[in-house]
């Protein structure tokens, strides 16, 4: 990202701080403390110094259990194309991304990895690599142009196919039903600030489950809902693009309805597959000693984490959350009897997506404590990985855990010898792997990981500029060019570990 991009995103997240302390809401929740990040460090993709960064870090190797589930993951709008074929509707971020401004040299997904086409010779690399689990989501505007009603078959037809080729590759599917692409007719009606979108997305949800859900043995409801009502509706930098704290956490409770509207859509199938919630985590850790910083560090764990976690394993959104937002937010009065219980119903996994930490200041600001990657909100912390995993083991029990995302974004270029060499990539993911390995040991139920991403692809409002795949992506040409990062994974996983 740019510095120029960088400053308008702090200047529209500041300006989002303003208006909603205006309206009543503490900084915690207006996510103020992300407007402070300062002291951005070293680029993380730099190669890194003394030594090779695919030998293993020990002596020791590193193994992991025998059936873990190695994989790499992708997004539908992310990676297919194909915008208008087959009958396929059209998205918020279809909208979000012709709309002038809004995204990196105004890019849309219209062709993104054009995977739409390419799908069979994708499976293959994936076969290649040696994947035992490949996690995608579904277009629900392919399945529903509208987000209502009858399937549109040709929409159903190509997941069936897609599920069917992993199947025959010997690779488990993992299929994610929400991943921030929401039909526009249903934004047109309110979005996700409407409740009843949360009942379309169960309906959506039964659709998608009566015409392949025993394909799948797991399923994931909705990516990411943190990342929805901070980027799409505190700050607005994602589709729908608001910035309305107040709506923002009314949407994060509507996005919870449909969870556990999905999970019990699911149950009432009758199908034996596993489903569960995609939550992207951050650790928070006061940027100091002093008591204010603790206090904002644990105030600022509850609207990342806990306003998550909570509600969906235990049923009960966390109460420091709902005093700081208080008794007249939109979220508040939004909360149903029954609500909750439909929310906890009882998932099979949790899927966990680790990035980054964050480092709160005494006035609830963050500041940059490590090299950042060319995702300048991304500081490389792999002990975070680490603390998050064993947390939420030690806080919640041993809900079995996968992890669905981790990786960087590196200035990839393809040398003058076809190759792509990504050497900071290999360090990242080793380092990463180390961490997930040590929460194995220490007890922590994880049975799979995924490396976002397979592919590179479209980075929402970054566009094609961030690079985040194993895979490089020529996009003129659409031809795949396996990193460096891809051979050495292929090797990890023919070994089992690092
Ligand atoms: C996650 C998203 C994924 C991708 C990565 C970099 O928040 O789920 O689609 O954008 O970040």
């Amino acid at each position: 990202m740019s510095i120029l991009t960088r400053r308008r995103l702090l200047r529209r997240a500041a300006l989002s701080a303003t208006a909603t302390a205006g309206a009543g809401l503490s900084a915690a929740a207006a996510g103020a403390g992300l407007t402070a990040a300062t002291g951005v460090l070293a680029a993380g993709c730099d190669a890194p110094k003394g030594g090779d960064p695919t030998a293993a870090p020990t002596a020791e190797r590193v193994r992991f259990p025998h059936d873990f589930g190695w994989g790499a993951a992708t997004s539908a709008y992310q990676i297919e194309g194909a915008a208008k074929e087959d009958g396929r509707g059209e998205s918020v971020w279809d909208t979000f991304s012709h709309t002038p401004g809004r995204t990196r040299n105004g890019d849309t997904g219209d062709v993104a990895a054009d995977h739409y086409h390419r799908w069979a010779d994708d499976l293959d690399l994936m076969r290649d690599l040696g994947l035992r689990s490949y996690r995608f989501s579904i277009s629900w505007p392919r399945i529903q142009a509208d987000g209502t009603g009858k399937p549109n078959q040709r929409g159903l037809d190509f997941y069936k196919r897609i599920i069917g080729g992993l199947h025959e590759r010997g690779i488990a599917p993992m299929v994610t039903l929400f991943h921030w692409d929401l039909p526009q007719a249903l934004q047109d009606d309110g979005g996700w600030e409407n409740r009843d979108t949360a009942h379309r997305f169960a309906d959506y949800a039964d659709t998608v489950f009566r015409g392949i859900g025993d394909q799948v043995p797991v399923w994931l409801t909705i990516n990411e809902p943190k990342t929805v009502v901070q980027n799409g509706y505190l700050w607005g930098h994602h589709a729908p693009g608001r910035q309305d704290a107040d709506a923002a956490y009314l949407v994060a409770h509507h996005l919870q309805l449909a969870h556990g509207l999905a999970v019990r859509a699911l149950r009432a199938t009758g199908f034996d597959t596993r489903i569960g919630p995609a939550l992207n985590l951050h650790p928070c850790y006061p940027a100091d000693d002093s008591p204010a910083a603790a206090a904002a560090a644990t105030l600022h764990d509850g609207y990342e984490n806990r306003l998550y976690l909570d509600s969906i394993l235990t049923g009960a959104y966390p109460a420091d959350v709902l005093a700081d937002l208080g008794p007249d937010s939109r979220m508040a009065k939004g909360i149903r009897d029954g609500d909750l219980e439909t929310i906890a119903s009882p998932v099979d996994l949790l899927a966990v997506q680790y990035y980054t930490p964050l480092y709160l200041t005494g006035n609830g600001n963050t500041v940059t404590r490590w090299p950042t990657s060319e995702a300048d909100w991304q500081q490389i912390y792999p002990q975070g990985m680490y603390d998050i995993l064993t947390r939420v083991t030690r806080d919640y029990g041993p809900v079995p855990i996968t992890v669905t995302e981790n990786g960087l974004p590196c200035p990839d270029t393809l040398g003058p010898d076809g190759t792509v060499d990504d050497a900071g990539r290999i360090a990242f993911l080793r380092d990463h792997l180390t961490a997930v390995h040590r929460a194995i040991a220490d007890g922590v139920p994880l049975e799979s990981y995924h490396v976002w991403s397979l592919l590179d692809n479209f980075e929402w409002a970054e566009g094609y500029d961030q690079r985040w795949g194993l895979v490089y992506v020529d996009y003129p040409t659409q031809r795949r060019i396996p990193k460096r990062s891809a051979h050495w994974y292929r090797q990890v996983i023919r070994d089992n570990g690092l």
